[in-house]
């Protein structure tokens, strides 16, 4: 069996968890769970940084020891990543005795065979950086990172000799041009190999200076530089060196992995560890995926700014999967992207609540009405029938082939054409004029074409929104099994997944709308001040714009229906509101909210009968969903409801 290892920076325990962390990790465990349905052996692999300056500097400023300080914020590392559904396999900490035994062995390997040597080193050296810098690569004197004014330290040290494998190197990533993707921080990495000789990598700090690292098995003078013991994680986590010759041990089944990275952290993965991994004897990775940085409004985040995005409340507000969803469709794969309120509430309402869950709203309740939500046989399909089916299994190959490229976004992107496709579609066959016409035949065969390419899609969408996807592939009525072989191939190979008469969800409701933040939302044209009108009902139309003509195909877009109000109340969190039970005729009456308490009272307006859209995406206004929109008459001056003498559930036309 194919295998698959990706793992993830370990991230520093000098800072609890936000949304960058999360971004890696979410991607991480996204690409795990794709290559699991391609039928690999994959492995996702994450783990914290403990060791260095920054850390005890940290823990100095909590007032606790470095252990102490470093079991608690690594405890919120691991605690987090299940409550993003990251379903990691190794959780790696630098100070495991294991990782330390191994970091020791490939530091005594290289200096046996020569490649570290002691000298005498003096730079320019940045705390929070934890590294030197030559003169070349400051900024005006300054820390290109930190913009701080780095020290200037002299002392004797120990280098490894990363200049020895400078040409191996440059020659790999001329001759692998996906070694480092997206091409960008290929170009970076070459360039740091064509300007000039590479300087040796200093990889002691005397424990004069810092006694928190693992000390050298060679001298117990000095630790391990923290990089050096760092980006041996990837392997030491997999039991290397004790399994280095054991065909069947956890280092030869998963390495070479794939690594994840940030653009902040190219040289460290992109110079360091393949001269390092090369100096050892050991196969270089297959690829470094480098990303861009999330912004906040297009700032970077900061402590000092208050702009740094808690990914466990964002989670919480937005959904888990609307969140996973929006990261991972939002950020172009090597570029920066910017994060705010107001750009995840307007992807998720168009991307999620129109397009996606929409689609699955309006298809399962008109197989409820026609079908009672039986699954209806296929009949002979037309073209636009085969025409949509073959749109979905050409978009589904190409999301598969863009996750291999690293270009999720635009894997998204490819899927969410069958999706709006599909909605076209529904507007396009009009299931409703078939249903009024009797022709039931064609009413099926539509209504089928469309349950089996949304299982598609729901089935494809499992690496990105897991939960979300599990719950409509059940609406389906065929819930997520275990995956067996080529899962993402087989999806798209067979035509038909469904069980013809097997009864499905008769409704669905995943993704409700979000409502726009309100100090972000867009500003309303401010309206002219208007002389006081009488508190007499005022024609609506009277201070209106006069609206454009519509299609008459559009206005019959509208699902119009006598609705009976089975009860009513005050809305618990907002003055203005009523929230009403209304049966439609279909069995299980809706909740809609309306913003009429000011002209009715609630107990009299049980027994009515109201004119409901019925066609409207679900919305939650202050905490409730509302499935629906009364029709009301008049202005702010004075309302009258509209009502129809007809039994619950009659069309309006
Ligand atoms: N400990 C080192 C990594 C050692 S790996 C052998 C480190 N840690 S870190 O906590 O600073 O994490 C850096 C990583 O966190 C980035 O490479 C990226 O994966 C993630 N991100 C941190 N901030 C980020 C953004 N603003 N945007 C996107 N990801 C970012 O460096």
């Amino acid at each position: 069996m194919k295998s698959y290892y990706i793992t993830t920076p370990i991230y520093y325990v000098n800072a609890r968890p936000h949304l960058g962390h999360a971004y890696t990790t979410i991607v991480a465990d996204t690409l795990k769970r794709f290559h699991r349905m391609l039928g690999e052996d994959a492995r996702m692999q994450t783990g914290t940084d403990e060791h260095g300056d920054k850390i005890v500097k940290a823990a100095d400023k909590a007032g606790m020891t470095p252990q102490a300080f470093t079991d608690e914020i690594s405890g919120q590392f691991r605690a987090l990543w299940p409550q993003l559904n990251i379903d990691y396999d190794g959780f790696i900490r630098t100070t495991d005795e294991a990782h330390k035994r191994s970091v020791q062995a490939l530091l005594q390997r290289l200096y046996d065979q020569g490649d570290i040597y002691f000298g005498e080193y003096g730079g320019h050296y940045c705390y929070g950086c934890e590294r030197f810098y030559t003169e070349k690569e400051l900024v005006d004197g300054m820390c290109p990172q930190h913009l701080t004014k780095p020290d200037y330290i002299s002392e004797k040290n120990y280098f490894f000799k990363m200049s020895k494998y400078q040409e191996q190197l440059r020659r790999h990533i001329l001759d692998n041009p996906d070694f480092i993707r997206p091409e960008r921080y290929r170009s970076e990495a070459l360039a740091m190999l064509e300007g000039g000789v590479l300087e040796d990598l200093c990889i002691s700090r005397p424990k004069s200076r810092l006694t928190w690292g693992i000390e050298l098995p060679f001298d117990k003078d000095y630790v391990s530089y923290v990089w050096f013991d760092a980006l041996a994680n990837y392997i030491t986590a997999l039991g290397w060196p004790d399994n280095e010759d054991d065909a069947s041990g956890t280092y030869r089944r998963y390495w070479p992995g794939e690594h994840l990275v940030a653009k902040d952290i190219l040289k460290p993965h992109g110079i360091f560890w393949p001269t390092m991994l090369m100096a050892a004897g050991i196969p270089l990775y297959k690829h470094l995926n480098v990303h861009g940085y999330w912004l906040v409004k297009d700032t970077k985040m900061s402590k000092s700014l208050g702009n740094v995005v808690d990914p466990l409340k964002a989670a919480g507000h937005f959904g888990l999967d609307a969140f996973r969803y929006f990261l991972i469709r939002e950020m172009n794969f090597g570029s920066d992207a910017s994060y705010s309120a107001e750009s995840i509430t307007t992807r998720v309402n168009a991307d999620l609540a129109n397009d996606l869950g929409n689609l699955f709203s309006r298809v399962l309740s008109m197989n409820a009405k026609y079908f009672e939500s039986k699954i209806p046989p296929l009949g002979d399909q037309d073209d636009a029938d085969l025409l949509l089916s073959e749109n979905t299994d050409n978009a589904a190959e190409n999301y598969i082939a863009l996750f291999g490229e690293m270009r999720l976004s635009q894997a998204l992107e490819a899927l969410w054409a069958p999706i709006r496709a599909m909605n076209k579609y529904v507007d396009e066959q009009a299931p409703w004029t078939l249903a009024k016409a009797g022709d039931t035949a064609r009413l099926g065969t539509v209504l089928r074409t469309l349950l089996e390419n949304m299982y598609k899609v729901a089935y494809l969408l499992w690496p990105v929104m897991p939960d979300s996807s599990a719950t409509m592939q059940a609406q389906l009525g065929r819930p997520q099994g275990e995956f067996s072989g080529d899962a993402l191939h087989d999806v798209i190979k067979y035509r038909m997944h469904l069980r013809t008469g097997l009864a499905i969800a008769p409704a669905s409701n995943l993704f409700p709308r979000l409502e726009m933040p309100r100090e972000e939302a867009p500003a309303k044209p401010e309206k002219k001040a208007k002389p006081a009108q009488p508190a007499a009902a005022q024609p609506a139309a009277a201070d209106e714009a006069p609206k454009s003509p519509v299609e008459f195909s559009d206005f019959q877009k509208l699902d119009l229906r006598v609705g009976v109000v089975l009860a009513a109340e005050k809305h618990p969190n907002a003055d203005k509101l009523l929230r009403f039970d209304i049966d439609l005729g279909e069995g299980k009456p809706r909740q809609i909210l309306s913003g009429i308490a000011a002209f009715f009272k609630p107990e009299d307006m049980v027994g009515k009968k109201v004119v409901v859209v019925a066609n409207l995406p679900p919305r939650k206004i202050r905490g409730l969903e509302s499935q629906g929109m009364i029709l009301t008459a008049g202005s702010a001056g004075g309302l009258a409801l509209l009502t129809a003498d007809a039994p619950a559930g009659s069309p309006i036309a």
